[in-house]
């Protein structure tokens, strides 16, 4: 069955991927956007988007890697004025919460004409398991800066759970959700939830931003990358914005968001946590 034609762009992404199978659950068969579906999607070709747009009404976008990119504010002004000219009914924008640069991007969708709703996050869990907090874990050591940061850690079930609702449900039109988990943690408790729900012995290193950054160059990783993760913890993590519990998950979905704890719970059974060098313990 397909009732409403959907767009997912990042649609095998962290909660795009998530978001597919909410709506797949409710017999909804979305079109995925990826360099690698068919029609393809790429940021970095304009000429892919409009096959991917053709007959859309509603689509969820995520930006990637970060809307805290140089280009992301042209990429989603070009975007939405491609969708409104296309007939796109609603648009949901995956948004970061404390981000000046989500926000210029949150207001181009907001004046765009077309309904939308954004879902505004805070840091996703599955950064531990699906992203740049991994590779630490699965070494064993887990070096990082700001250490005592309070930061509501959210999980990406619940992001793509209120996604999809908000997708379906008009009354949230013109809303902006600000999804965060149910609680304030800081990365030690985390580490130390990870190391008892994996029971690894995991040993954690408060450094410097300076050290954390000094750290990624000698691994050689790239500049655009390092630059992010340098924005990130020092523009982003650091925002009193982003260091509040919100209860909008609870009011979309009527219940609780999941707890760290609960996340990695599960996490921990799939043996992600337990690899050495890509084979399991
Ligand atoms: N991680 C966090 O803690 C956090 C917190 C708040 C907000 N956010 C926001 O979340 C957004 C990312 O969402 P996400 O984590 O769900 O996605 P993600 O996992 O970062 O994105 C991966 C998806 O993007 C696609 N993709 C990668 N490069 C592409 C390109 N050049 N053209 C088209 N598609 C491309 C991938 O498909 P292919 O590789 O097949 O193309 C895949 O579907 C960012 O804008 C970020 O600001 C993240």
């Amino acid at each position: 069955m397909n009732v409403e034609n959907i767009l997912i762009i990042g649609g095998t992404g962290k909660t795009g991927r998530r978001v597919a199978e909410q709506l797949k659950k409710k017999g909804i068969e979305p079109r995925i956007g990826s360099r690698n579906a068919l029609p393809s999607f790429d940021w970095n070709n304009k000429e892919t988007w409009v096959k991917s747009l053709d007959g859309i009404e509603k689509m969820y976008v995520t930006y990637h890697p970060d809307l805290a990119v140089p280009g992301a504010k042209e990429a989603i002004e070009s975007l939405t004025y491609l969708a409104k000219e296309l007939g796109v009914k609603k648009m949901v924008l995956l948004s970061g919460k404390g981000e000046t640069e989500a926000e210029a991007c949150e207001a181009i969708v907001m004046n765009s004409g077309i309904n939308y709703t954004i879902v505004r996050a805070s840091w996703f869990n599955q950064n531990w398991s699906e992203s740049f907090f991994l590779d630490p874990v699965i070494s064993g050591e887990v070096a990082l800066p700001m250490s005592d940061v309070l930061i509501p850690f959210v999980d990406a079930n619940d992001i793509a759970e209120v996604v999809a609702t908000v997708l379906l449900d008009d009354s949230y039109n013109r809303e902006t959700i600000e999804v965060t988990g149910p609680e304030l943690i800081t990365f030690k408790d985390i580490v130390d939830i990870i190391s008892s729900t994996s029971n690894r012995k995991l040993n954690f290193h408060n450094i410097t931003l300076e050290q954390y950054i000094d750290g990624m160059k000698k691994m050689q990783l790239p500049t655009d990358v390092v630059w992010l993760i340098e924005y990130l913890f020092s523009h982003v993590l650091t925002n009193p914005k982003n260091q509040v519990v919100v209860n909008d998950v609870e009011r979309v979905l009527g219940r609780k968001a999941r707890t760290f704890k609960e996340y990695a719970l599960e996490t921990a059974k799939t043996g992600i946590w337990s690899q050495v060098e890509g084979q399991c313990l």
